[in-house]
């Protein structure tokens, strides 16, 4: 009977005590987000996706961007996703609000979270369409490219989400400008659209 009892205690708290696993490190959110840490223009260097349909639009593009900016007068983050596509600069635009995680967009109706990393000049942003359900995960750095061992990460961090699809960009692919040029041609879809939204 003691030895019953000292059985069933020892795996009692063996498993209320049980370490994390390492997907659970893995996905963990950052905490206290504040727009201080995302200010400003961030360059795609690579995305997973559950759909791999979506995977093979991303890979039309050249390159990718995303650039946060403030408003003086409201609490909203503006939001910028730019990306390069056959010569052309397409640019959506959404007004965010700033969660301790991540980011809520009502227009779009997503949700944001941004993962703890390594790399010190990233943000992984996963993005949830159902919450609870991640439909792709995006590594952005102020670099171009990344080291191995933090595309190793972000690889790590997307099949814990059971997002395995990777593609990575091309970091010899020019840049959109951040903001949309006046001299532009006609504007693409994805301008015209984020012009009237
Ligand atoms: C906008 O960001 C700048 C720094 O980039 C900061 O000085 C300013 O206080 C911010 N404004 C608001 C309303 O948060
Ligand atoms: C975002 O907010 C700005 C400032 O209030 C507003 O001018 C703009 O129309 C908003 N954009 C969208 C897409 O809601
Ligand atoms: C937003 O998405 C959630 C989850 O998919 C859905 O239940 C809800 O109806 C959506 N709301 C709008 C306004 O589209």
């Amino acid at each position: 009977m003691f030895a019953l009892c000292v059985i069933v205690l020892f795996c009692w708290a063996s498993v209320s005590h049980s370490a994390p696993t390492p997907c659970e490190n893995l996905i963990r959110p950052v905490e206290s987000l504040s727009f201080h840490d995302v200010k400003g223009s961030w360059a795609l260097v690579s995305v997973s996706a559950a759909d791999p349909n979506y995977l093979e639009k991303q890979k039309l593009s050249d390159s990718g961007r995303a650039f946060f900016a403030n408003y003086t007068d409201r609490p909203e983050i503006s939001f910028t996703r730019i990306s390069n596509v056959g010569d052309s600069c397409q640019y959506m635009r959404t007004n965010i609000t700033l969660e301790a995680s991540g980011f809520v967009d009502p227009q779009l109706n997503i949700t944001m979270t941004l993962l703890r990393r390594s790399c010190p000049d990233c943000i992984v942003v996963r993005l949830d369409k159902i919450p609870g359900q991640p439909s792709r995960l995006y590594l952005f750095s102020r670099r171009r490219e990344v080291e191995a061992k933090e595309m190793e990460e972000f690889k790590a961090q997307a099949e814990c989400l059971s997002l395995s699809e990777h593609h990575v960009m091309d970091p010899t692919k020019e840049l959109c400008p951040e903001q949309i040029s006046r001299h532009a041609a006609a504007p693409t879809e994805a301008t015209t659209k984020a012009q009237k939204a």
